[in-house]
């Protein structure tokens, strides 16, 4: 039985959060016309049409794309604005959010347009629906280690603002080992680390953010629970997982939301967290999320509360601040 009332009123934490990714079509014509950018849809509805993935790359394809029409530190803003208020209205008290600085710094946006837009939002919102929100940069995978050392030396004068330093973008062919000296500089400048892995990458990659990288956090992580050993090292060290059920559906990380192994992880002792990653693309806010994955898996209320108490112990708040939300 779905509880939707239960779920909203739930306080709840958001880990895996990609800014960008909450992109709606609403507002990528809005901003295409303020900033005079051509994009290559007729209508809002055009767009969410195109919203057909069969894999990862389908979905980045049009996520990059989307992007282009974030220019000026007030478009940041009002991407970052929008997202704050869905999630309040979703019962979210705290969001760590990820944004991708080279999503824009290779279209000459530079990094201060791009931070100083979510900062303006971050504090608004702060204000406006007294939440707490920490920032989480993300390097691209795809790329190069060169282009990350740089994207982290670009931060330098805001690192006091970023708490954690990711890894997103195409995962097969580009593993953990080939960021791990980047994320060794960022955890000596006092960063957390989290990494996407095992999302469509095999349960080695997860290994190789645990061994090579020492991640504090795990993005996706589906896959670990094809290896037996590898799920009983993440329950024993606490690892927080942040799944994704509509992002799974919608990539085909999972064939049905019946066969989602939300319950799985949970029952294997696995610090599951629900999270939307992209929720103007995947088809909903980390309510949704909580929805679908509940009314397809038959989730208690014991478990969503379980799982919401996840995403508090999950987070970089301190002790104390986490304390007050169990
Ligand atoms: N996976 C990998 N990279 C991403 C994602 C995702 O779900 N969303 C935005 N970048
Ligand atoms: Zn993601």
């Amino acid at each position: 039985m779905t509880d939707p009332d239960f779920i909203t009123g739930l306080p709840k934490a958001e880990l895996h959060l990609h800014i960008e990714g909450s992109l709606e079509p609403e507002l990528m014509f809005a901003l295409a016309q303020r900033n005079q950018v051509a994009i290559p849809f007729a209508s809002v509805e055009d767009v969410r049409a195109a919203y057909n993935f069969s894999r990862l790359q389908d979905f980045l394809d049009l996520y990059y794309a989307g992007a282009d029409v974030l220019r000026t530190a007030q478009d940041f803003h009002d991407l970052a604005a929008a997202y704050f208020d869905r999630a309040a209205a979703d019962g979210v008290v705290h969001a760590e959010i990820m944004f991708d600085p080279q999503t824009h710094t290779a279209r000459g946006i530079a990094f201060e347009t791009v931070i100083t837009g979510l900062l303006s939002a971050i504090a608004e919102a702060e204000a406006k629906h007294g939440m707490t929100v920490l920032l989480i940069m993300s390097f691209l995978r795809h790329l190069d280690e060169a282009d990350a050392f740089a994207t982290l030396e670009a931060a330098e004068p805001w690192l006091e603002r970023i708490a954690a330093v990711g890894l997103d973008s195409s995962e097969l062919g580009h593993p953990p080992e080939k960021f791990a000296r980047v994320f060794a500089a960022a955890r000596a400048k006092g960063l957390k680390l989290v990494a996407h892995a095992g999302e469509e990458g095999p349960p080695d990659y997860v290994l190789q953010a645990l061994d090579l990288i020492g991640v504090d956090r795990l993005d996706h992580g589906n896959r670990s629970l094809e290896d037996p050993l590898l799920v009983t090292r993440l329950a024993r060290m606490c690892m927080t997982l942040t799944v994704c059920p509509l992002s799974n559906l919608k990539l085909c990380v999972v064939g049905d939301m019946a066969e989602h192994p939300i319950d799985q992880m949970l029952r294997a002792g696995l610090r599951a967290t629900i999270n939307s990653d992209d929720p103007a693309y995947f088809g909903g806010y980390v309510g949704d999320n909580y929805r679908a994955v509940a009314a397809a898996r038959g989730l208690d209320r014991g478990d969503l509360v379980a799982l919401a108490r996840n995403s508090f112990l999950g987070s970089f708040l301190p002790d104390a601040a986490v304390a007050e939300h169990l």
